[in-house]
């Protein structure tokens, strides 16, 4: 299964990718964590993105294609990925739309009113796990012990320009997916587990519907 999942930054991508990830044994593909380990590990491609990052930019699209391109030839994509944050422009999706199909599109909505509180209360852990200063309250990761970070582009203040960004850059992408008929929308607000559940539900409807697409171009044969 290919799957995009599209959503304003805090929607609450990353966190249902890793668990949709698991559930389904596909590759999680999340363009700003591509960005970032560069950025640590100090590339020239990190320190041309961080220019773009800190200011809640985002990356021009030839870099991101780029990424995204080289990505989903690995051997562990063949059963599927999972795009996090790609694409994020209307020139994104088309490039994407010339290298690949893509099986669904799952827009996580939330109100902009929630969206501050957990992006600036968010902290992350080097080993990829995140959490959230309402519900946990040590500065340690539960999994592996070291010590928890913000984000650079967690700062109110860049929050404000990504979520104008993704008003005039991203949120085009709905209309764009939903005339290619493969836009699911899911309730952002409701909690990260229900969030899950809905989402499961809308790729076993997906699942269901190709298979017997599958199971009729078969018989046509
Ligand atoms: P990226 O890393 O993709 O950031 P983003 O899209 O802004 O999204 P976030 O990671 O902030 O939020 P999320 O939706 O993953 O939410 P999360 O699950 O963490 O991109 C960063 C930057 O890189 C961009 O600004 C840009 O510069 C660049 N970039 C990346 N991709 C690019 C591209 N394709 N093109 C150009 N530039 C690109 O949740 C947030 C918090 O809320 C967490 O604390 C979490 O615990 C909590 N939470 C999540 N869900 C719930 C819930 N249901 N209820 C309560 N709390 C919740």
């Amino acid at each position: 299964m290919k799957i995009i999942l599209l959503g304003a930054p805090g929607a609450g991508k990353g966190s249902q990718a890793t668990k949709i990830a698991a559930k389904y044994g596909i590759a999680h593909i999340s363009t700003g964590d591509a960005l970032r380990a560069n950025i640590k590990n100090g590339t020239e491609l990190g320190k041309f993105a961080k220019s773009y990052i800190d200011k809640g930019l985002l990356v021009p699209d030839e870099v991101v294609v780029g990424i995204v391109a080289d990505r989903i030839k690995q051997d562990d994509c063949k059963n599927g990925f999972l795009l996090d944050g790609f694409p994020r422009t209307v020139a994104q999706a088309d490039a994407l739309g010339k290298l690949t199909a893509i099986d669904a599109v799952i827009n996580i909505n939330v109100d902009f009113s929630l969206i501050t509180a957990r992006i600036t209360g968010r902290r992350m852990c080097a080993c990829g796990e995140t959490y959230h200063v309402s519900t946990y309250k040590s500065d340690v990761c539960a999994k592996c012990g070291k010590p928890l970070y913000q984000r650079a582009d967690d700062k109110e203040e860049t929050v404000k320009e990504r979520l104008a960004v993704y008003e005039k850059q991203t949120a085009p992408l709905v209309d764009y997916y939903k005339n290619a008929h493969i836009l699911f929308n899911v309730d952002g607000n409701k909690s990260i587990d229900e969030v899950f559940a809905e989402i499961v539900e809308t790729l076993e409807f997906v699942n269901s519907t190709n298979e017997i697409f599958d199971g009729i171009k078969k018989a046509k044969k």
